[in-house]
């Protein structure tokens, strides 16, 4: 039968052994492999051509011969390949294919908290809120002054905040609010022709409180503010409930509370029914069905005039929310010291708040 076939595939066959034997590596083996038993331009490849074009009366024999060369040289290079890699094994030495692609870099993603304030920004966005920024390093004047904090009020104290060493009048500021001394003065002389001011302001903010499950020296709020004309109580809470239903779900319930802030009067503090029990009572809510989740109240004639706005011709209202409660509700997050962390697999297992 083999005299079927033509001499130079003879001839490979024949070299087949020793250069098989020289096969050191899976690359070489690869390509020794390739060079016979490949799809295209091989030995085995020729001679499928070859079966194709022969006369019908050959075809059966031929065909054998084929069969038996290629099955032949298939075994052994399945066999040189187990000895290849046994020694490669035996040696400790990587194998890498390199004809695959490269390894792609990880790629980045924003922090959770900074999606969900993200969110926040896009659910205030259609109503006409815009984005406006403070710096954290703040003056005594934006951060209690100009928001009506009295000299003695004791959140001055320097067991709560952080002042700057050397600095006088500097500190790390302790809440959002200054982002709205900046802006009311800021846009003071456009608000007629602005016909009113609505911006959030998310950010960092600082206060010494010890480290625990639920507190952290460094955490994030946004705040929220409005200023038109006759605007009350119903406005807020009709914003609040609407950005916190898109936050939360369309059957979130709020609830205000009065409460006191010295830039607002009437102040309040804002509950949701809690989204993870439907308000039956769980351990989050603590067995009350609400979680506190914001401060709110109507802007003070004061923080108005300080800024330079007649508190007799417009009003408003603002809020100051903490990112990271509102973030471990959501993420059903017990500690949330995990988000300062930084460890992959809780970053990467966040996607929940998106
Ligand atoms: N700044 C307040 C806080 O940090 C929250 C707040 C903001 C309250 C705006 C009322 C109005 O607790």
């Amino acid at each position: 039968m083999d005299h079927l076939l033509p001499p130079e595939i003879a001839d490979a066959d024949r070299a087949f052994p020793e250069a098989l034997a020289a096969c050191g590596d899976l690359d070489a083996l690869l390509r020794l492999k390739g060079a016979y038993i490949g799809r295209e331009g091989s030995h085995a490849a020729r001679l499928m051509d070859l079966l194709k074009a022969a006369p019908k009366e050959q075809k059966r024999d031929l065909g054998a011969a084929i069969n038996g060369l290629k099955n032949r040289w298939e075994e052994a290079l399945k066999a040189r390949q187990a000895e290849v890699e046994a020694a490669r094994k035996a040696t400790g030495a990587q194998l890498w294919d390199k004809s695959l692609p490269p390894p792609l870099p990880p790629r980045g993603a924003l922090h959770p908290l900074n999606r969900l304030m993200d969110r926040l920004v896009d659910v205030f966005r259609p109503l006409g809120f815009h984005v406006e920024e403070g710096p954290e390093v703040e003056t005594e004047a934006h951060n209690f002054d100009g928001l009506n904090i009295p000299a003695d009020h004791p959140a001055r104290g320097s067991a709560d905040t952080f002042y700057l060493a050397g600095h006088p009048g500097l500190l790390l500021r302790t809440h959002t609010s200054p982002v709205q001394v900046r802006t009311l003065k800021n846009l003071a002389p456009k608000i007629l022709e602005m016909g009113g001011i609505r911006f959030l302001a998310p950010g960092r903010v600082y206060r010494k409180d010890e480290i625990d499950p639920t507190h952290s020296p460094m955490f994030h709020q946004v705040e929220g503010m409005l200023v038109g004309h006759d605007i009350g109580m119903h406005h807020l809470k009709g914003t609040l409930e609407y950005a916190l239903r898109a936050l939360f779900g369309p059957t979130t319930e709020i609830r205000l509370r009065p409460s006191y802030f010295p830039f607002v009067e009437p102040g309040c503090e804002v509950d949701v029914s809690c989204p993870l029990c439907g308000a039956k009572g769980c351990r989050v809510c603590k067995g009350s069905g609400w979680v506190e989740i914001l401060g709110a109240g109507l802007i003070h004639p004061n923080v108005l005039s300080l800024a330079g706005i007649d508190p007799a011709e417009w009003s408003g209202w603002a809020f100051g929310m903490g990112v990271e409660r509102m973030a471990m509700m959501l993420s059903q997050t017990p500690d949330l010291r995990l988000f300062f962390e930084n460890d992959q697999r809780f970053l990467k297992a966040m996607g929940g708040l998106d």
